[in-house]
């Protein structure tokens, strides 16, 4: 019988399972379709980690201050990271999480947990357990690892922990070679490895990796440890069963240590190795003898010399979960419901949320940092976990406005100043920090936060109250309108791809900085829904702070432009998405290709356009019917076959890629949410799982990403090849399915004087309860369809759930 191929194989294989218990997904082999990574770290100190191992670690920001190299473009994709070997005197050397020897393993178990990997695996009755994570508080991750002699002989064993340097800023390290190859430098102490390349010039912070362990050896210098053509898979050292005390200066840095350990039968070893970042007052760097001041090392090191300690950072990290998870928590018949609703909706959200855009394995850390109005949107899933946080991110994004309204595109986490490079000209981007704003004080009531002196652009002096930023925001839509009396698109709204100024004919130009910034006649749809959803959220908060006056003027505005929308951008069956720069309309029947596009039918309904009138649920109708497929709702139709410069990048993609009519995930829940506000919980559901992970396991064969988190994109029909996910994790999906969950279909809402609940459900949901932390209460929510509509607060019928001061308050809800 001839050997299957490979897309054989994979189809009969199981690449693993959720463990709902312990929050985690269990990876059953090393060969999952493409690298299933975890993130580690939740606040300054970063951690990527794959299920063999693979991935790179930062702090704070991931192009600028980058500890661990990343092979971009790298064969197989996962070189890199932390490289652990297992040597027992004469056996192959192998790894616990499988790469990069590639060694078979016994046994192998990769799990995926909340801030945490930890990997079990077994070869020749040597068992290995690898546990990393960033500890609450600290700027390093703990790898602990513990390693068993399961079998009946005394085992002579030898531990390689290795780390390969990254010259600090990514994109230097990635190409300034010239320059590079001359800087490295390191220190050498007992049991610690320290990076200080560029310290003794510019530089005021120094990486380590140490071990709290006895060392036998150590190498810093790459070519010596790994020897002349060697590779990561089989290191002359560890072959050799030896190191060779190599110290750098230039070349490629690495730390590396050795430990030599002799294990009895049933006996077991215990080594905590940390990777840290350390940083000093620039006028403090050097210690008396002119050595880099090592304090912060040293006193993380002590920290976690002892194995309880590492054993008690295990348990914070668990405590600061159960902690964050506890605001909101679904109990419903429906497992895969609970499973993304209680653990991955919210983890994905924290990630974005931390992450913005910047580094996944996709997005590579060096180009994008935080987006506008991605942070903007990450907030919505995040706000009620650690809503400081989200108010320090608010005051953030508004810094980098202009005084105009118009703002800066991103912005560079370690600076948090606007990136120049990319600029602004992004005309969706104003209003979705009033929809940040207007969350986060749905949430917290912190109406305070409006009046936070905050500046245009961060120059100093500037400061104006929040609000102000908000008006701004506002002001710069209505100001900007274009023939038909609907907001100027600019270099693009949320379809960064759909660029209407552009006209690019020169390859390799940015479709999204070439070409003027604004046109004064191409015009979006999409910022127009926006407008009628958002501007009137400010109208209300404008209310709520007692400006009358200008609320009116708002919603008159709303008003108007919903009369726009629904005389120009109404096609007859579906919304438009927008006028060319001739004026001519794109997503209408009138167009040879891209007839219909997702985003206006979702966002139009989203702001209750045509809602009593019968255009939204024709909209609605039409996106089911034309755009709907197996894996969740196409971004557009009929997709584009030949580049339009009219249009720009959208056309670039083959038909049935990324925003050339994939599913474009992110916009999914806006359909899902379009079908609550019109009533449809059956097609409301029925979206949501058609691109919901957990929902996906068992096609992971052709979904490839996964299965515990969403991917920005899925091919679509017109590929030819539907189903594909990519570029996972980093995605405005994120926060948007939670919110589609949480509030669109399960229906508890945050308002500014308490809860609300209007569930949408499905036939297949007839009862659930939802534990919601809010504003200090805990609402146990009990939801159950009895045809009937009726709420009861501790008893008491009601319309919504008041605020209440005690700690915990029973809701009843029929519907
Ligand atoms: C991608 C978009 C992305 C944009 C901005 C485009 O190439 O297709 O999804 O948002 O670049 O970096
Ligand atoms: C990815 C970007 O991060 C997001 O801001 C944008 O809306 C989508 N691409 C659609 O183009």
């Amino acid at each position: 019988m001839n050997a299957p191929n490979e897309s054989e194989v994979r189809s009969f294989m199981q690449y693993g399972h959720f463990d709902d218990a312990r929050k985690e997904y269990v990876i059953t082999t090393p060969n999952t379709p493409l690298p299933w990574i975890n993130y580690l770290g939740s606040e300054d100190f970063f951690g990527m980690i794959s299920n063999t191992g693979g991935g790179y670690a930062f702090y704070r920001d991931a192009k600028l201050q980058r500890l661990l190299r990343y092979r971009y473009n790298s064969v197989p994709a996962d070189v890199g990271g932390r490289f652990y070997y297992i040597k027992e005197r004469g056996k192959a050397a192998w790894s616990p999480a499988f790469l990069p020897t590639k060694t078979p393993l016994d046994a192998y178990e990769c799990r995926h947990g909340l801030g945490y990997t930890t990997f079990l695996s077994e070869k020749d009755g040597l068992a290995a357990e690898l546990t990393l994570f960033v500890p609450i508080g600290e700027t390093c991750e703990l790898h602990d690892l513990t390693l068993t002699n399961r079998g009946t002989l005394e085992k002579r064993v030898q531990i390689y922990g290795c780390m390969e340097w990254c010259l600090w800023n990514a994109v230097d390290d990635a190409q300034n070679y010239q320059r590079n190859l001359n800087i490295a430098e390191s220190e050498v102490e007992p049991s610690t490895i320290y990076h200080v390349t560029e310290y003794r010039e510019r530089r005021n912070h120094y990486a380590y990796y140490g071990v709290n362990a006895e060392t036998s050896g150590f190498d810093t210098d790459r070519n010596t440890f790994l020897g002349h053509m060697g590779d990561w898979s089989a290191p002359r050292a560890v072959a050799e069963e030896t190191s060779y005390a190599s110290h750098i200066t230039g070349w490629y840095p690495i730390a590396c240590h050795r430990l030599d350990v002799t294990l009895a039968p049933g006996g077991s070893v215990r080594a905590c190795f940390v990777l840290g970042y350390g940083e000093n007052p620039k006028d403090a760097k050097w210690d008396a003898d002119g050595r880099v001041r090592k304090d912060t090392a040293r006193r993380v090191l002590a920290k976690f010399a002892d194995s309880a300690a590492v054993d008690a950072a295990r348990a914070e990290l668990a405590a600061y979960w159960d902690r964050l998870l506890s605001s909101y928590r679904l109990v419903s018949p429906n497992e895969k419901l609970n499973r993304m609703a209680n653990i991955w909706h919210q983890y994905q959200c924290m990630v974005t949320f931390n992450m913005s855009r910047s580094a996944s394995y996709y997005e590579t850390g060096t180009g994008r940092g935080m987006g506008f109005r991605d942070s903007c949107q990450d907030l919505f899933g995040f706000v009620h976990m650690v809503p400081e946080r989200a108010r320090e991110r608010i005051i953030d994004i508004a810094s980098i406005q202009f005084a105009d309204g118009s703002t800066y595109h991103q912005y560079q986490p370690l600076t948090k100043r606007g990136n120049a490079d990319i600029g602004s000209g992004f005309n969706d981007d104003p209003l979705w920090l009033v929809a940040a704003a207007v969350c986060y004080i749905k949430e917290t009531g912190d109406f305070a936060v409006l009046e936070h002196p905050t500046p245009f652009n961060n120059k100093p002096g500037s400061e104006a109250p929040l609000l102000e930023h908000l008006r701004r925001s506002v002001g710069y839509i209505r100001s900007h309108l274009g023939p038909h009396g609907l907001p100027l698109i600019g270099r693009a709204d949320w379809n960064d791809c759909l660029n209407l100024n552009c006209f690019s004919e020169t390859s390799g130009e940015s479709f999204q900085t070439s070409g003027p910034s604004e046109g004064p006649v191409a015009e979006s749809v999409f910022i127009a829904a926006m407008y009628v959803k958002y501007a009137a959220e400010y109208a209300e908060l404008l209310e709520q702070v007692g400006y009358e006056a200008e609320s009116v003027s708002v919603r008159l505005s709303v008003q108007e432009m919903e009369r726009a929308v629904l005389k120009h951008g109404w096609d007859g069956a579906w919304f438009r998405r927008a006028y060319d720069a001739f004026g001519d309309p794109v997503g209408s029947k009138e167009c040879d290709e891209g007839r219909i596009f997702i985003e206006p039918q979702g966002f139009c309904v989203m702001a209750g356009i045509g809602v009593e009138t019968g255009e939204a649920k024709k909209a609605l109708d039409s996106t089911r019917e034309h755009l709907l497929g197996e894996y969740g709702v196409e971004l557009l139709v009929p997709c584009y076959t030949r580049y339009r410069k009219e249009l720009g990048e959208i056309s670039s993609y083959p038909p049935g890629f990324k925003e050339n009519g994939s599913v474009f995930c992110h916009n999914n829940p806006w359909i899902v949410c379009a079908e609550a506000v019109i009533g449809r919980g059956n097609e409301a559901f029925d979206v949501y799982k058609r691109i919901c992970p957990a929902y996906l396991e068992d096609k992971s064969d052709v979904h490839e990403t996964e299965p515990y988190c969403y991917s920005q994109t899925v091919t679509g029909r017109a590929s030819g090849n539907p189903g594909h996910a990519k570029n996972s994790w980093l995605t405005g999906t994120a926060s948007w399915s939670f919110v589609s969950l949480s509030q669109a279909i399960l229906g508890v809402k945050p308002d500014y004087d308490g809860l609300r609940v209007e569930p949408c459900l499905p036939d297949e949901l007839d009862e659930y309860t939802v534990e919601r932390r809010f504003r200090g209460c805990l609402y146990r929510i009990h939801v159950k369809k009895t045809g009937e509509q009726s709420l009861t607060v501790d008893g008491k019928r009601a319309d919504r759930i008041p605020l209440q001061d005690r700690e915990t308050v029973t809701v009843e809800v029929t519907v």
